[in-house]
């Protein structure tokens, strides 16, 4: 049985215990962050915490931990756990309230949870050949920007998905491509890569922050803009990326193929130039 970190303690997971009044429980009132590990290195650590108290910031929590207090409580997480590879989930809500009531306590003492499983990259196979994705209208909050618990839009866009036999959905508000149920989304068009940019729309993904990086660093012609939603469907390649599935090719939209002439409903030449910078910095960040 794994180990996971709740207020203060070190205890086993079935024995992890959250109380029934918790806001997190009762309104989706909390934040959270997934932290990708490599070889029991946590990638990104110290963006993943920014955005974190981004977060805690947006919906007004403050929490008796400052951002130096975090590594050594994740890092304790890390050890403890079986695998080398892990997907951290640090999860922190306004915590428990003596009355239900929509307004905040007078006094609040925030849950904080931390817990670790193996991380499941996804397989060879499904990178190779792509993934099949959906899309939709963004009917989500206009505070995509933050990494909020109330999911249940994105796990209804997700399951979309799932039951359309296909892996993602895309979302598209007011004509723009925003991001998927659970990850952004990048578009090529003629060998330029491109990006929507950051806003209440999206979440400003770290993974995503990795991609720009990459194509600035190795002389990737890239554009930051609004991408409509036509092009979006007409575009040569397009990606999602995630912590956890770190950077996929989309291979068909809606059930037609992405792309044009021979590289049609295949993961594109732009993705694997960016697939295997990727991981070249994932080995340089593992070994640093
Ligand atoms: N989700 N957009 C949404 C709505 C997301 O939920 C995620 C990640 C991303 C990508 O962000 P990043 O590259 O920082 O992982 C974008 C995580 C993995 C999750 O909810 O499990």
């Amino acid at each position: 049985m794994s180990t996971v970190y709740l207020d203060g303690a070190f205890l086993p997971r079935d024995k992890a215990v959250v109380s029934v009044m918790d806001r997190g429980f009762l309104f989706g009132d909390g934040v959270y962050e997934v932290i990708p590990v490599y070889s029991r290195k946590p990638f990104r650590l110290d963006e993943h915490l920014r955005r974190l108290h981004d977060s805690l910031d947006g919906i007004r929590l403050t929490v008796p931990h400052a951002i130096a207090q975090w590594p050594a409580t994740i890092g304790r997480i890390i050890e403890l756990s079986d695998s080398d590879d892990q997907s951290v989930l640090i999860q922190v809500t306004r915590g428990p309230m003596d009355v239900r009531n929509h307004a905040f306590p007078k006094t609040t003492t925030p849950t904080v949870f931390i817990m670790s499983e193996p991380l499941v990259t996804p397989a060879e196979e499904q990178r190779a050949e792509g993934i099949a994705a959906v899309s939709t209208a963004d009917y989500r909050w206009l505070r995509c920007d933050l990494k909020v618990t109330s999911l249940l839009a994105n796990c209804l866009l997700r399951q979309m998905a799932i039951e359309s036999g296909c892996q993602e959905t895309v979302l598209f508000r007011d004509g723009h491509l925003s991001e998927g149920a659970a990850s952004n989304i990048f578009a090529v068009k003629n060998g330029v890569l491109l990006a929507p940019p950051k806003s209440h729309l999206m979440l400003a993904g770290i993974t995503y922050d990795v991609v720009l990086e990459l194509a600035a660093s190795h002389g990737l012609p890239h554009q930051v803009r609004d991408i409509l939603e036509e092009e979006t469907r007409e575009a040569d390649e397009l990606w999602m990326t995630s912590s956890t599935k770190e950077v996929l090719p989309i291979v068909t939209l809606d059930g037609h193929p992405v792309g044009h002439h021979e590289n049609a409903g295949k993961p594109g030449p732009v993705f694997w130039r960016m697939y295997g910078w990727y991981q070249d910095f994932k080995r340089t960040v593992m070994r640093g």
